[in-house]
């Protein structure tokens, strides 16, 4: 389609130049002024008939033109549209802690500015290109068969107006990379603002933010006028320039019709031929920066396209089927390393957890517990080692029955903004209100629910900061046991809710999690105490592992940490 269109643009431009010919044609017929032997004043029928011919191609033209128009914005929004959704599929693969190394407003860029200075050097770009190629050349040809002399002293200006155009793009170029970086700040920064508005609130930070704003938008302004000079100054030297080439053009034609070298028909196809050539090169270092940006922008979007570690299924998954409910799958991590910005943050870990029963994780802060359970649903591939779900390498998976295998909850919860009933059923979308109001009820959320005006119907604001801490724990809990999940984890999932809702909550749990294969990640005790076995990780590695009773028996960590939490209840209790 690219090809098409530019096909189209090669007859179309050259109608263009021939038109000015018919005009000399009609002028020099008309005074009579034609060079040579047998020159005649044409008649006014043949008059006419030039006239109807210039009109007939012009309409050929146009709609040569048309068709390339089309066919040419076509082929780059097809190709847009194509590059937006392969960077969208390859950024939903590439591993959460990818998205570590980069910031959301990157991101977006690269989905739109990105794409869209690509799309205007493909589209328009490739347009004005081909347009000056066959403008310029063509002209250039034209004259050379007519007038040497007079080629030669247009081409002197048009030489000079292009080196000069060549250096103004360059510091175009410049000026407009610091307008697109400034509007990106600018978003990033009013992004943040308000996603971060709590906390801009709490620490009486708005003012900070305002004048960080204030900045950006300064520097943006600045960056604006240093483009709207450097626009301003090339323009004023591209008609300087054109002007000149008027006057050769007057000099030299004048001259040559005084002498009766050439006629007046002449000196207007010439002119006409001038001002086609003037266009493109007064686009042309706008042209340049389009295609530097363009290329900068591939760029960027090719380094998240290259990116190899994307968590992607197999060619040929090895799943076992989803067992039907009751029936859990058991996990194992098998000597697993995970090293992260150049840090080994999980060491040599092996782990079991027969199918059916429950894993309770404690330790220290940063230790590695949230790791360890996002390997099991693939969040984080090993860099040694492997991990099991149901006796299947996680990585021979198919990865989105994995993750529906998986009932995940994560540390930070996450809810949409939307109602609470469709967040729930994000994880299953055809459930229906009642099995929604059951999951809840596992959840411990339905005395909340009672409370929230619209239950199941009540909205919940971005990232649910309508709701309370403890009360979005327990929402993306429901969430994950709405899915009725053969392996559910837990990841810290009850930490905003008092000791002793949460003792409440997971003595209901432990019903709903009855054949199922569970890992709870908790700092406290009651909530482990009752799970099958418990491990303590410290500092990637496994260094304590066995049931309550025998932890406290080894009196290590665990021990402490049960002492510590008991005497706190003591102190609470009195
Ligand atoms: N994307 C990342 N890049 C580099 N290091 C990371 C990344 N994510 C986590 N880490 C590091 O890995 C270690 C383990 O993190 P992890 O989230 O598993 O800790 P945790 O035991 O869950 O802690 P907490 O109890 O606070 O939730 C931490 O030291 C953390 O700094
Ligand atoms: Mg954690």
């Amino acid at each position: 389609m690219l090809l098409l269109g530019l096909a189209c643009l090669l007859p179309a431009k050259a109608i263009d130049l021939a038109i000015p010919y018919l005009f000399k044609l009609g002028i020099d017929g008309a005074t009579r002024e034609g060079i040579g032997p047998g020159h005649r004043h044409l008649t006014w029928r043949e008059e006419l008939g030039l006239a109807a011919l210039a009109i007939l191609i012009g309409a050929v033209s146009a709609a040569l033109s048309y068709a390339m128009r089309r066919l040419l914005v076509r082929a780059s929004r097809d190709f847009e549209r194509d590059l937006r959704l392969t960077l969208h599929a390859k950024l939903l693969k590439l591993p959460q802690h990818w998205f570590g190394t980069t910031t959301v407003g990157d991101l977006v860029s690269r989905m739109t500015q990105d794409i869209e200075a690509v799309r205007m050097a493909l589209g328009p770009g490739m347009m004005y290109v081909g347009n000056a190629i066959v403008a310029v050349s063509g002209a250039f040809a034209l004259m050379f068969f007519m007038d040497r002399r007079l080629m030669l002293w247009m081409g002197v200006p048009f030489l000079v107006l292009g080196l000069v155009a060549l250096l103004m793009a360059r510091r175009l170029g410049r000026a407009s990379d610091a307008v697109q970086q400034g509007i990106g700040k600018i978003s990033a920064c009013a992004a943040e603002s308000f996603s971060a508005i709590r906390i801009l609130k709490v620490f009486a930070g708005e003012e900070r933010q305002h004048s960080r704003m204030r900045g950006l938008s300064l520097d943006y302004f600045d960056a604006q006028m240093k483009l709207a000079a450097a626009r301003g100054g090339m323009m004023a030297l591209l008609y300087a320039v054109k002007d000149v080439s008027h006057f050769v053009i007057l000099l030299i034609g004048g001259m040559s019709i005084v002498a009766r070298r050439s006629t007046i028909g002449d000196f207007v196809v010439y002119r006409s031929w001038m001002l086609q050539c003037f266009w493109p090169l007064v686009t042309f270092g706008w042209i340049v920066s389009m295609v530097q940006r363009a290329a900068a922008g591939m760029r960027r979007i090719a380094d998240v396209l290259e990116t190899v570690p994307a968590i992607d299924s197999p060619a040929t998954p090895k799943a076992p089927a989803i067992p039907a409910r009751g029936k859990a799958l058991p996990i194992e991590w098998r000597d697993v390393t995970v090293r992260l910005g150049g840090r080994t943050v999980l060491d040599r870990v092996s782990l079991e957890v027969p199918a059916g029963g429950s894993l309770g994780i404690t330790g220290p802060t940063g230790s590695g517990k949230s790791l360890l359970v996002q390997l099991v649903a693939r969040l984080v591939d090993p860099d040694e080692g492997a991990v099991l779900v149901g006796g299947v390498d996680t990585r021979e998976w198919e990865l989105h029955s994995l993750r529906r295998a998986v009932g995940f909850v994560p540390q930070e919860p996450f809810l949409f903004s939307d109602l609470l009933r469709e967040n729930l059923r994000f994880a299953r979308p055809d459930a229906s209100d009642a099995q929604g109001m059951e999951a809840a009820r596992a959840a411990g959320l339905e005395l909340d629910l009672a409370a929230l005006a619209a239950g199941l119907d009540t909205r919940v604001g971005e990232r649910g900061v309508t709701l309370s801490g403890g009360q979005r724990q327990r929402a993306t809990l429901a969430r994950a046991l709405l899915a009725d999940p053969p392996v559910v984890i837990l990841d810290d999932a009850l930490s905003a809710v008092d000791a002793e809702t949460e003792a409440r909550i997971l003595a209901r749990l432990r019903a709903e999690l009855e054949g199922r294969t569970a890992v709870v990640v908790s700092h406290r005790v009651a909530a482990l105490a009752g799970l099958d076995r418990i491990v303590v990780i410290e500092d990637g590695r496994r260094v304590e592992i066995g049931s309550h009773a025998e932890l406290i028996r080894l009196g290590g960590h665990y021990a402490r940490l049960e002492h510590d939490q008991r005497l706190l209840a003591e102190i609470e209790a009195l």
